[in-house]
């Protein structure tokens, strides 16, 4: 499978990548972290047979890549500035770590000319860091807003700068996407369609045995966790999740609905407040992420209820310990939000920009089911 190629071949990222998220990330702000990529070089130093071919599999990837993503650009000159909406997100934590590798080790910027900042959840504290950026005259922006609706300003003081910008993760609407194409903008969104990984996730729950309806009762009794609502990967993945079972003529009841904010603690308060509120009726945990999903799975389990034979759930990313539940059975499914294409994409987007190519408004990378028929495969390749 053409993805897990491109995962193998990005795996000694990963395992780096992986292990700082375990480690909760950073969360203060900073230039990019030199440990980071010491660390993501550091990482294959104990490798095993298996493990050197993938190394070497790696390194040809890479330089086809190089030669394929900048061809005679000579990024050693060139300046990033890059803002995170919260260090203090697993999968934000995963997908900066591999930019950051990507564009130092794969594409030859310098790690003293990317400066990575953390907008620390607050829209007003990220706008002035990227005021800060415009005045230092950086030559590119790869910005993941903290509220994709400030879109439009920065978008104008970028381009009064003359500085390219590259949004990630947060879709700015389409009005404003097409504005970019209309006025000749240099501005891109590269992300994910976030309608598939909710329609993905209803069909994880269509897959099983009963599709969803555990007690037999005609209908599937959910509750949902979810993101951050100003979020349009929220807003997608809470109706299409839910979609997908109604256009199979699933009838489905909502018992509960509340933002977790992408966070594990709120998803395990609020699945413990929505069991505490309707115990044995929740048939399905729809969770937006899956770090909410783990803490979920937390009040599941101090519930005594067991995933897989009286409640499902569902959650989106693919973090290593949700594709590790999926294979135990903990979790009924998750899907691969993959950073390692999308940081990529992004970069590769951003030396478009600067080789004066057009580009296009929106960028998408697919989003991939993980159920327990591949979770290995999965993890295997995350690892
Ligand atoms: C989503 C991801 C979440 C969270 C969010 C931040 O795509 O699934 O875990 O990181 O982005 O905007």
């Amino acid at each position: 499978m053409k993805l897990f190629k491109k995962v193998m071949a990005a795996g000694l990222a990963s395992t780096m990548v992986l292990s700082m998220a375990a480690c909760g990330g950073g969360s203060t702000e900073t230039t990019a972290a030199p440990e980071t990529t010491v660390a993501a070089t550091e990482a294959p130093v104990e490798t095993t047979a298996a493990e050197e071919t993938t190394a070497s599999e790696a390194a040809e990837t890479t330089a086809e890549e190089v030669a394929e993503a900048t061809g005679d650009f000579d990024a050693s000159n060139v300046t990033v500035g890059i803002s995170i909406y919260k260090f203090d997100d697993n999968f934000m934590t995963l997908y900066r770590t591999e930019l950051e590798r990507y564009l130092t080790e794969d594409l030859g910027f310098k790690k003293e000319n990317i400066t990575i900042q953390d907008g620390k959840g607050d829209q007003a504290e990220q706008s002035n860091q990227i005021d800060n950026f415009i005045t230092s005259g950086v030559d590119v922006l790869i910005l993941n807003l903290v509220q994709a609706s400030s879109a439009p300003q920065i978008t104008d003081k970028c381009n009064a700068a003359g500085i390219p910008v590259v949004y990630i993760n947060r879709e700015p609407d389409a009005e404003e996407e097409k504005r970019w194409e209309s006025e000749g903008i240099k501005a891109t969104y590269v992300g994910c369609d976030a309608r598939q990984s909710g329609t993905f996730q209803g069909e994880e729950i269509l897959a099983t045995s009963n599709k969803g309806d555990i007690n037999g009762d005609g209908k599937v009794s959910y509750i949902m966790i979810q993101g951050d609502p100003e979020n349009v990967d929220a807003q997608y993945r809470t109706e299409f999740s839910v979609k997908a079972l109604t256009d199979a003529g699933v009838e489905v009841e909502e018992l509960f609905m509340q933002r977790g904010d992408w966070d594990q603690a709120k998803g395990q308060q609020l699945t413990q407040d929505a069991l505490t509120l309707h115990g044995e009726d929740i048939e399905v945990v729809f969770c937006n992420n899956d770090a909410m999903a783990l803490g979920a799975l937390q009040a599941i389990e101090a519930a005594g209820r067991k995933v897989n034979e009286d409640i499902y759930l569902v959650g989106v990313d693919a973090l290593t310990e949700a594709v590790q539940n999926v294979l135990d059975g903990k979790m009924t499914g998750t899907v691969f939000n993959d950073h390692i294409a999308q940081a990529k994409s992004a970069a590769d987007i951003a030396v478009q920009f600067l080789q004066g190519e057009d580009v296009a408004a929106v960028n998408m990378v697919d989003y991939t089911k993980v159920t327990t028929e591949n979770a290995q495969e999965v993890l295997d390749a995350l690892k």
